[in-house]
């Protein structure tokens, strides 16, 4: 790496330039235009759940590359890398590797005896490398990580008002409210009671990503009920505008038509905000999208996986 190129733990000042940096670096513009949310999920909301390091690379005051990487919240031998990113003007001079090997380090003195290249829910930005992010790919590969799963999204297209997404739901919520079903938009006073609903039924991955999507700006969810008891809930927005997700439906009531109005009541909000697609993120049931919102397989992402030597 050239000799002018330190790298060091940012210090909290440095979030804006971080965001500047993510907005150029990330090569994919989809990624580079959530680069905000994005920083602000794996940086600054998942520090209030779990361990978050965060590391600059400097050419004097100059942010040049940037790597965001946290401790599992479930399993405390597991390393995440969450997001790195070196400015396009000086890629190939070792600043990723000087990131990544800084950041196996520091993991493993935080008790990771492995590192994944991958999401770490419940704030992720990515399930793993974008096979697109081919670069880093490589230096996956060049830095001894390993492939292990590999991961989906689905893309719903918003684009257009007779677009499969934005189908109306009301023959549906009617055929809904017969059998006593209601479904509406869920309120933060809804939140203990969804945490309940979610850990019940699917255990207990998904009460930051609700806490995350309930009645925060730039995210929502809407829930599913009959005599006050939940009966399914989709949420978006949590780590990003554009992403859709986590939902459930109890097993009770699987094959009543619910997941389909709800997953369109968030993907209608969504273009609501403004946005022309949203991501429903590492999919998942694929015929249940497809059939529901017309959803096609768009993102597919590698995981990367290394054990740390001498663990
Ligand atoms: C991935 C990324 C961070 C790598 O940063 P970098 O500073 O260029 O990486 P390094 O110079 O340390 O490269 C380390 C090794 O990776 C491999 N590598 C990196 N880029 C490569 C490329 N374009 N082609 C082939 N190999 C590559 C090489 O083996 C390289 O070692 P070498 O140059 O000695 O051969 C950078 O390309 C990037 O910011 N990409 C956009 C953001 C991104 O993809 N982030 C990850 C997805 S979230």
């Amino acid at each position: 790496m050239d000799e002018e190129i330190i790298v060091t733990e940012l210090a909290p000042d440095a979030l804006p330039d971080v965001v500047a940096l993510c907005r150029r670096a990330l090569d994919l513009p989809e990624d580079a235009a959530e680069a905000g949310a994005v920083v602000d999920a794996l940086h600054t909301r998942a520090a209030a759940d779990r361990t978050v390091l965060g590391l600059g690379a400097y050419r004097g005051a100059e942010l040049v590359g940037v790597l965001i990487a946290s401790l599992s919240g479930t399993d405390p031998g597991l390393g995440h890398v969450d997001l790195v990113a070196v400015d396009p003007q000086l890629r190939r001079r070792g600043i990723g590797r000087a990131l990544l090997t800084r950041a196996e380090r520091a993991l493993a003195e935080g008790g990771a005896t492995e590192v994944l290249l991958a999401g770490n829910p419940p704030y992720y930005a990515w399930p793993g490398i974008d096979v697109r992010y081919t670069p880093a790919v490589c230096a996956a590969l060049a830095l001894g990580y390993g492939q292990d799963r590999t991961a989906w999204n689905m893309t719903a297209d918003l684009s257009y008002d007779g677009s499969p997404a934005l189908r109306t739901t009301e023959p549906a919520e009617r055929r809904l409210a017969e059998r006593g079903i209601a479904v509406r938009r869920a309120e933060l006073a809804d939140l203990p009671a969804l945490a309940d609903f979610a850990r019940s039924n699917f255990g207990g991955v998904w009460d930051a990503e609700l806490a995350g999507s309930v009645g925060r700006p730039g995210a929502g969810a809407h829930l599913a009920e009959r005599d006050g008891r939940i009966l399914g809930f989709a949420a978006w927005g949590s780590s990003r505008p554009s992403w859709f997700g986590p939902m459930g439906t109890a097993p009770e009531a699987a094959g009543s038509g619910i997941g389909g109005v709800l997953l369109r009541r968030c993907l209608r909000d969504q273009r609501d905000e403004g946005a022309e697609s949203a991501q429903i993120g590492w999919v998942g049931p694929v015929p249940f999208y497809s059939g529901s919102a017309g959803a096609r397989i768009e993102r597919v992402f590698f995981l990367y996986r290394k054990v740390l030597t001498g663990a």
